[in-house]
């Protein structure tokens, strides 16, 4: 159980999971929490993250800092995705067994899978096939962090645990339509044709691929849930169970923004993995449930949205 009382480190603070975290230890009324931006302590280096530990000592630690972009990013920053999260997840997570961290959360993503592992997603599906090749380094990198937290409860009995969340969205979230996830780039491309009155939009695929959301708030709840009552060594899955096609998504995230022009598919562009899906039978089982409903939580991120500087057009 952790103690209101605890030292917290939150590592990625301000990122859109770590910011989730940072929310849901303050609401519950944690008050020694720790936090560094990646200026003031740059977790690749192993000094660095030695001398916070040290001076800092922290009783738990949930490792939410990585260096995360979209398909394209993954794809051409191959090296830097895969060196600067070994290093940073590598340095954590010797760190607290050399500091005596009481227990520590470490996360990663739905890519750990094989690309033709069976839907939904089980745990037992790690590490039985090639994964896909656009985000293979990331999801090595994810992979080892996962034997990482393993190994080190296997040799040194550390209570470090995982947890895979699914595809998220919320506050912080990244809206750059280079860079960016479907659905703020939805949010995006659907507010920006209000405003300017565009007949059209144009969405990449058919439409068909099924795809799995869950409200970042809820994420943080489930990994505090976790940090309470999980002390196994394997890993878990977190997402809400249920997916739906991304045709279905655009026009529900049309109706909440309220663009009443023409939704066009350009089909000349990639559908990518026809579903993904996360099987989150352990986690029921635990007791936890997801709370927040797609269309309520998409209605809430686009207020925020609309209310913000990125809705300038
Ligand atoms: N977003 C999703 O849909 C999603 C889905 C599944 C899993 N996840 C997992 O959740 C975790 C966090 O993702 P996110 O979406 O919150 O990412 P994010 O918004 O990009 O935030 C990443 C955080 O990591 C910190 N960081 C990166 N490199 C660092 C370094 N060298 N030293 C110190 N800090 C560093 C950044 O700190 P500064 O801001 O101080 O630079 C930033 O706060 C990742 O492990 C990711 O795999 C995310």
């Amino acid at each position: 159980m952790m103690n209101k009382q605890d030292k917290v480190y939150v590592a990625g603070h301000r990122g859109m999971v770590g910011s989730a975290i940072v929310r849901k230890l303050q609401a519950e009324g944690y008050t020694n929490i720790v936090t560094r931006t990646s200026k003031e302590t740059d977790l690749r280096e192993q000094k660095a993250v030695r001398d916070l530990f040290a001076r800092e000592k922290p009783d738990q630690v949930f490792l939410a800092a990585a260096k995360v972009g979209g398909i394209q990013a993954n794809n051409v920053y191959r090296a830097q995705f895969l060196y600067e999260n070994l290093m940073i997840e590598s340095n954590i997570i010797h760190a607290a067994y050399e500091s005596g961290v009481k227990k520590l959360l470490f996360l990663g993503s739905s890519c750990i899978y094989p690309k033709m592992a069976p839907q939904p997603l089980k745990e037992e599906s790690l590490l039985t096939g090639p994964l896909e090749q656009t985000n293979e380094p990331y999801a090595i990198a994810k992979i080892a962090g996962i034997k990482l937290a393993e190994s080190y409860r296997r040799q040194y009995g550390c209570n470090f645990i995982s947890a895979m969340p699914t595809n998220l969205y919320g506050p912080n979230d990244n809206y750059d339509l280079n860079n960016s996830h479907v659905l703020p780039a939805l949010i995006r491309k659907f507010h920006t044709a209000k405003v300017t009155k565009a007949p059209s939009v144009e969405v990449w695929g058919t439409g068909s691929p099924m795809r799995e959301f869950l409200h970042v708030d809820d994420l943080a709840d489930a990994c505090h849930f976790l940090m309470e009552h999980y002390d196994e060594e394997l890993f878990l899955n977190i997402g809400t169970g249920e997916d739906l096609t991304i045709k279905a998504l655009a026009e529900m995230i049309q109706d909440i923004v309220g663009y009443t022009g023409e939704l066009k598919w350009n089909t000349d562009k990639p559908d990518g993995t026809p579903r993904k899906l996360m099987d989150v039978g352990r986690l029921h089982s635990l007791g936890w449930r997801h709370r927040i409903g797609l269309r309520e939580g998409i209605a809430a991120v686009y207020a925020e949205f609309a209310k913000s500087e990125l809705a300038r057009v």
